[in-house]
């Protein structure tokens, strides 16, 4: 694919959202739901949310409504394509009509997958990466039953699979596909309050990086652009709360909502680096996707608040910073402090290597070295080669400033080893121009720089 094409977005498209149900008890209505669009037989798609009971009392309220269910509960962290593409055998081979996912992203991204995959006659998953690659329109019906407040994929246009078949694995890609979009899309905050704190954490740093991106990034679409920094707030009022405290309703719906209006603003107004970064780490290391973001969101603001001040200043005031006597410079360096007292107080570790011993690696460098887990300490050549998926990535353009491989690793190298602090002056954002202030780091002299249309 060739990124130039779409660099500084001359032509933005607008994604339509799904219909949606918002509140509490809303899940009680998938059900009835699903036998009023003439559903006969549907497959949830899970990891099986054990321990909860959730797929258990969704089973009876479908049954209930006169649906039949079958279960496929083998969704993977980080979806991989053969989650998909077992998705659709199940689909198939059981004769159903229509899907319904119930989890967070990883399920309704499976499943989108899994639509696409059922309109082109079981071709393979990996063949619809990019901006709506889907040649058939007719998909069947999609019910997302959302119980995280993180990745809002039950309203986006957004999917995003793990490839570990094809001569390009590990390739964690993005697809960006109006096929993909569901039928109903349900958000229902008792449901969240079930989630582990460390889930509402890590899952609340997502939705900072949907909003933040958004917000800063080069689209800019007036439709769009503006609910992100309410979703900036609202993750910064209400994060803390809800990660401590998952039984407070009020706080975990104002999560829900901001993890909502957060992923109705990228489906627009798209996203950057930060989701770069933890792809390329997800398809080596098999990281969960909001921890990633958590550890990069103090990172990709340095590296990017030069090239949009004003907008991090913004941000700044949204996360109740009082702005008043700071110049606008000074403000976006308010934020990047706000945000690092944000994450940090969410349990957030410093970096990456401060995760430990990944269970669930099977991807980077420790799986092949023979480990089946590792802690995350990439060689310059594991550096290098995740600096190149993050250029590749469908996110890398809406980027408010160019990356280049080098200031990619750069960003990696301290996702992986360094504190989280503040480094403005002498410190990362010098860095990442070629000032190098340890040795043996990289150079950046020389690189070339991003294609622009
Ligand atoms: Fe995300």
């Amino acid at each position: 694919m060739d990124l130039s094409q779409i660099y500084e977005f001359p032509v933005k498209e607008f994604f339509k959202q799904p219909r949606s149900l918002f509140g509490a008890g809303a899940h009680e209505s998938a059900g009835p739901e699903a036998a009023a669009m003439g559903l006969k037989h549907v497959l949830f798609v899970t990891s099986g949310l054990r321990g909860t009971g959730i797929i258990d009392n969704c089973k009876k309220n479908f049954e209930d409504a006169g649906v039949s269910v079958t279960v496929y509960d083998k969704v993977e962290s980080n979806p991989k394509d053969y989650n998909v593409m077992d998705s659709y055998k199940a689909f198939s081979e059981g004769g159903c009509d229509g899907f319904v996912s119930i989890g967070g992203g990883s399920s309704h991204d499976t499943t989108k997958g899994a639509r696409v995959v059922a309109a082109h006659d079981g071709r393979n998953v990996n063949e619809f990466q990019a901006v709506n690659a889907s040649e058939k329109l007719d998909n069947p019906a999609h019910i997302a039953i959302n119980t995280t407040v993180g990745t809002g994929s039950e309203t986006t246009p957004a999917y995003v699979i793990t490839d570990l078949s094809s001569p390009n694995a590990p390739h964690k890609w993005v697809g960006f596909d109006r096929a993909a979009i569901t039928t109903l899309a349900i958000n229902d905050p008792i449901l969240c309050m079930t989630q582990p704190p460390e889930y509402v954490a890590y899952t609340g740093f997502d939705t900072m990086a949907h909003a933040s991106e958004c917000y800063v990034g080069r689209v800019q679409h007036p439709s769009t652009t503006p609910i992100a920094l309410s979703a900036v707030k609202m993750v910064s009022d209400s994060l803390r709360e809800a990660t401590y405290n998952p039984r407070n309703y009020e706080a975990m719906e104002k999560m829900v909502w901001a993890q909502y209006i957060a992923a109705q603003a990228f489906s627009t107004g798209l996203l950057g680096i930060l989701h770069s970064l933890s792809h390329a780490v997800c398809a080596y290391y098999d990281i969960h996707h909001g921890l990633n973001n958590g550890v990069g969101l103090p990172r990709v603001w340095t590296y990017n608040q030069p090239a949009a001040p004003d907008k991090y200043a913004d941000i700044a005031g949204a996360m109740g910073v009082d702005t008043r006597n700071m110049t606008t410079a000074q403000a976006a360096d308010a934020a990047i402090e706000e945000v690092i007292r944000l994450v940090k107080d969410c349990g957030c570790p410093e970096n990456w290597g401060q995760v430990g011993e990944y269970p669930k690696t099977r991807m980077g460098k420790g799986w092949y070295e023979g480990k089946t887990n590792a802690s995350i300490q990439s060689d310059d050549d594991e550096l290098q080669k995740m600096a190149e998926h993050m250029m590749g990535d469908l996110c890398t353009p809406g980027n408010p400033r160019d990356l280049t491989v080098e200031g990619a690793k750069e960003i990696l190298r301290d996702c992986m080893y360094d504190g989280m602090e503040v480094k403005t002056g002498n410190g990362h954002r010098q860095a990442i121009w070629g000032v190098s202030p340890q040795e043996g780091r990289m150079s950046f002299a020389g690189s070339d720089p991003q294609p622009k249309s």
